[in-house]
Parts: structure tokens; C-alpha cells; sequence
């Protein structure tokens, strides 16, 4: 078969299996699975949140993962990396399908440009308990003195300080208040996590990220081992009654129960008025997308490294599976049974969203603990660790994007790709108030695009390409065979729920969203800005294509 792509890049290649399975697991595990994920399980009623949840799974995560893999590896065999050449080269050569893939890479650009803002957070979070660790030392110090002098509080603040210090941290009080008087440790720290990134990515998949990932795999579950063996053991660390480990773990699990709502009045959530309520399957359905990272361009970009005959049938259900092991048994147990534990239920609502979660619940909960400052520092650590494998994966579809598209040597393209990350980094970084901005932008991309690049990259597979070449690319050199309704779930099972749910989400909810949208200026400047980069996407990917297409009529 004759390559196409770029005909001026050294093919690059994964090590080894364990390598590229560690690499794609470790580009899953991330916020998502520790942050995201017990967040919107609080959010959306614990156990009535797993419902869709795990529906999702079974016929989202696992089929589609193990496409996207079939269909990277395809891509990648004919000399393509990015979506971009990748929905171009198997959708036939067509126009078309060449300029949707370019446009897909939207979705993992716009989730990098904040997700390593968030990561620069954990950093400064770990290092701030490492600080107080080194303390009887002699060695403390504190990155927050300017915020506030360190994280210890009493215990009977019961949050508002550490939401106090968390929100003046990352500037939700205004907007710009991260760049007065100078750099603020913040955007220091999130200077120093985009090098990081793109220092490794600069290194390439096999000596940058695949080395790295192995050596980073390890210290992420010995440190949520250790932080999940000591919530297991806690007992009731109150003494209080309703806050033992079985309600903290009842909480999760339960689908139904009582909810405070802001007004202070009680209602009793069923099982099945949280089911009747689109936002909890868009919710769920999307944490699968954003927690597998499929349907986002990542994970066939990671593929097409995969050498033509090795396995993709097996590494995708392995990573796909660590990443569901590190989401449920770990993530599940991390963060809401202690909070429940220490704080009680109504905690849940206070703090049942992800970072309210993570950085004031949380830091509340390891300064009761014994030996918080410990578990702190190793759940912060895990945090930061995790997320800088995963943004790694998120960037690299734009650098290949990149690559495959411009005549330009590798060190060119990171460069531009780093420039155009941080442009957007610093647009989250400067609108900060409430997190305006990073709200818009992760609603956007990562709640809503992820269905529409679901839908056409599922189509672009069961029909254009079609289920017999899917199942022969899976087949070929394959240590374990897929069942043969496989092919039936993709088409007719993945794709009409997508479109489903889409679809009445839409209905029930889309008008409310623009309402929102519309009240808020810094929305539609993140909405305007997003616009801004679609087309530049447009404008790259027409030229491009046309440009794959005349040579290929010239041969
Ligand atoms: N799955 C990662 C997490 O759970 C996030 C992630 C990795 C991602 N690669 C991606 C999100 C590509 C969007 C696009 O944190």
C-alpha cells in the first residue's frame, strides 16, 4: 500500500505493547477520573448517575474505543497521524470527510488550552502539602502566602476559608486578577506545565511520551492505593452518625435520594426522576467520552503509531478497561466517601462540583484526617501525575494535525502548536472570574462536540469505511477476536443512542443553554474565540485537502 501524508517525517512508532497500552491508559487516566468523574456522579444523584453511566460504558466506551483504534491504526498505516488525514485517507479521499476530521481537532486544541491550567492547580496544590511536610525540617514553604498565609484552618471553618483561599488562588473574584502585580505562582506553575508538555511531546511517542507514561503509571496507583487504603480504614472518623464509610460509600451508589437545594428546602430525588432528565444521560454519556478520550481525536491519533501488524483488538479493551478500574474503584472511592465522612451529606451539595470537590472539600477533609498532610500531598501528586500524561495525549492531535498538514520540520510544529495552546490558555487564564471562561469552553467542547464528532466518526466507520473492513483492520494481527455482533452494537446500537440522546437533549435543553449564553459576555467571547479557531481549522483543512487531492490526480 503507498503511504501517503507527509512524505518529509521519519515514521515513528510505539516501543513496545505495554508501552503504547501504558500510554493510551495513562492519556485516559486523568482529571477526569479523579476529578471529573466524582464530581458529576454528586452532581447528578450518585447512584442514579451510574445508571447511564455504565449503559454508556457497555455500548459506547468499549465499541467505540476499539474502532477508533481499528480506524487510527488504518489511518496510520497509510501515513496519516492527525484526524484531519486520518478521516481523509479512510473515508475514501473525500473532501468531505478530509475537512470534518480537520474540524474535529476543535475539540481536543480548545480542552488543552485549560486543561493544563487546571493541572498547574494540582501542582501547586501537591507542592503546597509538600511544603508543610518539609516543615519540621526546617524546609517549609508556601506557595500561597500571597493568596493567603498556607492552607491550615480550623476545623470548624467547615470550608468557607479554603473556598475563600481556592477562589482568590485562581482568580474567580475578577477577572485579570492573575496578572496584577506580575506573575502570579499560578501562571508560573501553568508556564511550567505547558514546558513540561510540550518538552516530552518535542521528545516524540516512543522517547517522550511512552517512556515517560511507564514511569509515571506506577507512582499513580501506589499513591490512589495509599489514599484509598486510608479511606477504607477510616471507619467513622466523626463518631457522627450517617457519616461512616458505608454512607460515604452509599452515597455513591444509592440511585436514590434526599437533596438540599440552595433555598435550604429537602427533596427526595427518585431513581427515576433523575432518569427522566436528559441532562443526567448527556452527562454520563459525555464522562464517558471525556474519560475514555474517544470520539475527541486522541486516541486514533495515538493509534495510527501502532505498527501495521500488532495488536489493537486487545490494547484497546486493556486500556479501555485501566481506565474504568482507575475511574470506579479508584476515583469513586478518593474523593466522595471521605467527604461524606468528615463533612457529612450536605457537603455534597455544597461542594458536588468537580473542583469544589477536589480544592475545598477535599484540603476540609486531610486536615481532619490523620496523617492528612500526607495523603494530601500523595492525592495532589497522583492528581498532577495523571493529568500530565493525559493533557500530553490532548495536544498531540493538533501537533499531528500540523505535521501532516504543513511542510514544516517537527520542532516548527511544536513550537506553533505550543503558541496556539497557550493563546487559549491565557484567554482562560485572564477571564477567570466565576471561570467563566473555562466553563464555556469545557461545555462546549467537551459536554456537547464530543456527541456530534461521536455521530460522524461512527457513521464515517460502520458506513463509509464499513463493519467487514473494520472487523478485518481489528482481525489483523489480533491476540484476542471480538464477538461477531461487534459490528451489529457500532451500528445499530452506539449510533442510534447517540443520536437519541443528542437529540433530546437538544430538545429539552439546548434553548436554556443560549438563554444562558446570552446573559453572559465573557460566554460569547469564549464562544467568538472558539469560532475564531473552527475556521482557522476550516481554512487549513480545505487548503490541504484540495491540495492531497490535486496530487493525488497527478499520479
Ligand atoms: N481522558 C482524560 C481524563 O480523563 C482526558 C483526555 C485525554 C482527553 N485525552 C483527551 C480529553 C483528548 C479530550 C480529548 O482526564
Amino acid at each position: 500500500m503507498r503511504r501517503m501524508g507527509n512524505p518529509n517525517r521519519r515514521k515513528e512508532h510505539w516501543g513496545s505493547r505495554l508501552g503504547v497500552v501504558l500510554a493510551v491508559a495513562g492519556g485516559a487516566v486523568g482529571l477526569g477520573n479523579f476529578l471529573r468523574f466524582p464530581g458529576q456522579a454528586a452532581n447528578y444523584g450518585g447512584g442514579a448517575f451510574m445508571i447511564p453511566y455504565l449503559f454508556s460504558f457497555l455500548i459506547i466506551a468499549l465499541p467505540l474505543a476499539t474502532s477508533e483504534w481499528a480506524l487510527g491504526r488504518r489511518g496510520g498505516r497509510m501515513g496519516f497521524h492527525s484526524p484531519l488525514g486520518i478521516y481523509y485517507a479512510v473515508g475514501g479521499k473525500s473532501r468531505f470527510w478530509g475537512i470534518l476530521g480537520g474540524l474535529s481537532a476543535l475539540t481536543p486544541l480548545v480542552i488543552s488550552m485549560y486543561y493544563i491550567f487546571v493541572e498547574a492547580w494540582c501542582l501547586v496544590y501537591a507542592l503546597q502539602y509538600l511544603g508543610g511536610l518539609l516543615e519540621p525540617l526546617g524546609l517549609g514553604f508556601s506557595l500561597l502566602d500571597g493568596v493567603e498565609p498556607g492552607l491550615k484552618l480550623g476545623a470548624e471553618t467547615g470550608g468557607a476559608e479554603y473556598q475563600g483561599l481556592f477562589e482568590r488562588f485562581i482568580g474567580a473574584n475578577g477577572d485579570g486578577s492573575l496578572f496584577k502585580g506580575g506573575l502570579s505562582p499560578l501562571l508560573l506553575m501553568t508556564l511550567a506545565c505547558a514546558f513540561v508538555n510540550f518538552y516530552l511531546i518535542y521528545r516524540g511517542v516512543s522517547k517522550g511520551i511512552e517512556r515517560f507514561s511507564k514511569l509515571v503509571a506506577p507512582l499513580v496507583l501506589i499513591c490512589s492505593l495509599l489514599v484509598v487504603g486510608r479511606v477504607l480504614t477510616l471507619g467513622n472518623p466523626t463518631g457522627i452518625e450517617g457519616q461512616s464509610l458505608l454512607d460515604g460509600l452509599g452515597f455513591m451508589w444509592n440511585p436514590s435520594r434526599d437533596v438540599v437545594l440552595e433555598s435550604g428546602e429537602v427533596v427526595h430525588r427518585t431513581i427515576w426522576s433523575s432518569l427522566a432528565n436528559p441532562e443526567v444521560w448527556l452527562a454520563a454519556t459525555s464522562q464517558i467520552f471525556f474519560t475514555v478520550s474517544i470520539c475527541l481525536g486522541a486516541t486514533c491519533t495515538y493509534a495510527s503509531y501502532v505498527r501495521p501488524d500488532e495488536d489493537i483488538a486487545l490494547s484497546s479493551v486493556t486500556s479501555t478497561a485501566a481506565n474504568e478500574f482507575c475511574e470506579v474503584a479508584l476515583g469513586g472511592l478518593m474523593a466522595i466517601p471521605p467527604m461524606i465522612m468528615f463533612l457529612g451529606a450536605q457537603a455534597a451539595d455544597k461542594f458536588g462540583s468537580s473542583f469544589s470537590l477536589g480544592f475545598i472539600a477535599l484540603p476540609n477533609v486531610f486536615e481532619r484526617m490523620p496523617f492528612g498532610e500526607f495523603f494530601g500531598f500523595a492525592f495532589f501528586t497522583l492528581l498532577f501525575c495523571a493529568a500530565i500524561t493525559s493533557s500530553i495525549s490532548i495536544v498531540q492531535p493538533t501537533l499531528a494535525l500540523f505535521g501532516d498538514s504543513l511542510n514544516l520540520s517537527r520542532t516548527a510544529c511544536v513550537g506553533l502548536t505550543c503558541l496556539v495552546v497557550l493563546s487559549g490558555t491565557a484567554f482562560v487564564c485572564w477571564f477567570t472570574k466565576d471561570l467563566a471562561a473555562l466553563d464555556a469552553f469545557d461545555f462546549w467542547l467537551a459536554n456537547f462536540a464530543p456527541f456530534l464528532g461521536g455521530i460522524f466518526q461512527t457513521i464515517l466507520i460502520a458506513f463509509v469505511w464499513n463493519i467487514s473492513s473494520l472487523r478485518k483492520e481489528l482481525d489483523r494481527g489480533a491476540l484476542i477476536r471480538l464477538p461477531r455482533f461487534f459490528g451489529f452494537v457500532v451500528k445499530w446500537i452506539s449510533l442510534p443512542y447517540l443520536i437519541l440522546i443528542f437529540a433530546f437533549w437538544c430538545y429539552k435543553n439546548l434553548a436554556e443553554r443560549l438563554k444562558g449564553v446570552a446573559g453572559s459576555q465573557v460566554a460569547q467571547l469564549s464562544l467568538l474565540y472558539m469560532a475564531g479557531l473552527a475556521v482557522g481549522l476550516l481554512v487549513l483543512s480545505v487548503i490541504v485537502v484540495r491540495k492531497w487531492k490535486r496530487e493525488e490526480s497527478a499520479k
